[in-house]
């Protein structure tokens, strides 16, 4: 009986992103379903592909939301029907009441999920973290040792990586979370990422998300041919990707159709025939409180959510703006799950074959 009661739950869950994906598709603002709140741009690392971690970090932490504000703004999204909130950044480990804002949204009946690089993970923070009911935790990790450390321009990041993902383990049954990874794929791993699934097996984590690295994104520029992935090589990851989803059904995080879509990417970054959902679907919330669609695109003008309603800038003229340069994809072009898996809902095959959609309803990645 509860599964009957469980499967109904989860098809009008559908309905409702169904709803929302075909009316943001021809051109409506809707909803947000999902958000990624980037709490804070201040980092502890400065990786090759990222521009992040490298900004002056009082002046960052200075215009920062404060913990009032967040517990004022998350009931907004509640009513408006959003359903899931990632905490991300820069390091959202680095906000000082990040646990805070966990609980709090939890409370309110989010399904809460944290990005983080790992680093700053200590025995203490790993209880505290599950302590904050947090529902997943996904950690950065591109490779499972000192080219990990290369990638990440710091050379002790994998060693702080695995000791934080053995202390999360250690107080996983506080709360039952989700621990998966989330590996950037470049030209320094395409064709060494059966190591990561290797790793996240042997320690029994629950997920590998593969993510193509953002092209248009490096901070260093003298790593850029090193990030590249030559295009003669792509066959190949193609192919290894194809294993995977073999290998590890139900495994990798994302739909097959996005990961079979992740080689295309690097040969044709504006990704003709799929819709980016961001800024609809999925919205970004900024360390100040603007909304954007992603890190490159904010709806500048719009104002912050420090002092103004979310049904005000929604529903605003600089808001409508933003939308409409993601629509003609006027951006740095990315292939991101999180704004570009809803595309599977027009694809059928792909719902059967992968199930994927029964996964958004209920955990939101
Ligand atoms: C911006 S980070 C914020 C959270 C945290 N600092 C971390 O690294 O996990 C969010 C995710 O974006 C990934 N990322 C950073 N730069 C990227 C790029 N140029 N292309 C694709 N993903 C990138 C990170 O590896 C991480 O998984
Ligand atoms: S990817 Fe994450 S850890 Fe690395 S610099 Fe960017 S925000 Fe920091
Ligand atoms: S496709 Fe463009 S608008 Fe959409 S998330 Fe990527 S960079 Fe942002």
């Amino acid at each position: 009986m509860r599964k009957i009661i469980n499967l109904v739950k989860v098809i009008s869950e559908l309905w409702v992103v169904f709803f929302r994906v075909v009316l943001f598709k021809f051109g409506f603002v809707v909803k947000p379903y999902k958000i990624c709140w980037l709490v804070t741009w201040r980092c502890n690392l400065a990786c090759n592909y990222c521009e992040l971690g490298q900004a002056n970090k009082q002046e960052l932490k200075d215009r920062e939301l404060s913990i009032e504000d967040i517990r004022r703004i998350a009931p907004q999204f509640r009513k408006m029907g959003t359903k899931f909130i990632t905490f991300a950044g820069g390091e959202p480990l680095m906000y000082d009441d990040i646990f805070k804002a966990i609980r709090y949204c939890k409370d309110l009946g989010f399904v809460v999920g944290l990005v983080t690089n790992a680093n700053l993970i200590t025995e203490e923070k790993a209880r505290e973290l599950a302590l904050s009911g947090v529902d997943h935790i996904h950690i950065s990790l591109d490779f499972p040792g000192e080219l990990h450390n290369e990638i990440r321009n710091n050379p002790d990041c994998f060693q702080k990586v695995d000791s934080g993902i053995q202390f999360l383990k250690k107080y996983k049954s506080i709360s039952n979370y989700h621990l998966g990874i989330v590996a950037v794929v470049s030209g320094m791993n395409y064709d060494k990422l059966d190591e990561v699934f290797n790793y996240a097996k042997k320690n029994t984590l629950d997920s590998v998300a593969l993510q193509p690295f953002f092209i248009n994104q490096i901070r260093n520029q003298d790593m850029a041919g090193k990030l590249t992935i030559p295009k003669d090589k792509l066959g190949c990851l193609n192919a290894d990707i194809d294993r995977f989803i073999n290998k590890y059904p139900g495994w990798i995080r994302m739909s097959s159709f996005f990961s079979r879509n992740i080689a295309r990417y690097f040969l044709d970054p504006k990704m003709k025939g799929t819709t980016c959902f961001g800024g609809g679907l999925t919205t970004n919330i900024f360390p100040d409180g603007t909304l954007g669609s992603c890190y490159y695109l904010k709806a500048e003008g719009a104002g912050s959510l420090r002092d103004k309603s979310l049904g005000e800038i929604i529903h605003s003229s600089e808001y409508r703006s933003l939308l409409k340069r993601v629509r003609r994809r006027d951006c740095p072009t990315c292939w991101c799950a999180v704004v570009h898996e809803y595309n599977i809902f027009f694809r059928p095959l792909e719902i059967l074959r992968s199930l994927r959609l029964l996964r958004v309803a209920q955990d939101g990645r």
